[in-house]
């Protein structure tokens, strides 16, 4: 039996060479020798429509909701956009929201973000903070990783080069283990 977190991540970006997919792995890695990890596809979500929710919730969303109730804890990485999260990641937290169990409800939390701008998600995160209220999550307040200017910390290959960036997501695992242990 391993003593490793089951630990789930979903990326607000869709793209395959999104700086937040980077992120995540990066984190995954860094976290490796305490957290069996995986990555949640939120690509196949469809648009929220009540009209659909009423002849049942889509099985793309009922698989993601069953992973993340069977995770110790959920990663949300998130880029900017237009000063706020993505549609995709609000439109999947929305469809999430709607499952009788409650996925998100009293789930530990980690949310990390990487943008191009000099504020690197600052206001992204903390509408995610907003939504997280109402959807009961129990997100880990610090340490905060914002990672501004993402274009010249990673390299070709997705790998982080910034070494300051490195050192906070190594905090921010060892942290979440921490908050997810507690919360167990
Ligand atoms: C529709 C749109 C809106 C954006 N708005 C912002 C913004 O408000 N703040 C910001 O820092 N970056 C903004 N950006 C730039 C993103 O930071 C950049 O595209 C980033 O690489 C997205 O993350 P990803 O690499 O994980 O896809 C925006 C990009 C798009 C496509």
């Amino acid at each position: 039996m391993s003593d490793k977190l089951n630990i789930i991540g979903i990326s607000g970006s869709l793209r395959k060479k999104s700086f937040n997919k980077m992120l995540l792995d990066e984190l995954f890695d860094s976290a490796s020798g305490n957290w069996n990890s995986e990555i949640g596809d939120i690509s196949e979500i469809p648009l929220y429509n009540a009209d659909v929710e009423a002849n049942g919730i889509p099985e793309s969303v009922i698989n993601l909701g069953t992973k993340i109730s069977k995770a110790d804890g959920l990663i949300i990485v998130t880029p900017e956009y237009n000063y706020s999260i993505p549609g995709v990641l609000k439109n999947t937290i929305d469809w999430l929201s709607r499952i009788k169990n409650a996925p998100l409800k009293n789930k530990p939390v980690g949310i990390l973000g990487a943008s191009m701008s000099l504020t690197g998600t600052v206001r992204s995160q903390s509408h995610l903070r907003l939504v997280a209220v109402q959807t009961e999550m129990l997100i880990m307040n610090k340490p905060d990783v914002y990672v501004a200017q993402a274009q010249n910390k990673f390299d070709e290959e997705g790998k982080l080069t910034d070494e300051k960036t490195k050192s906070v997501i190594n905090k921010f695992a060892d942290s979440f283990t921490i908050w997810v242990n507690k919360i167990k």
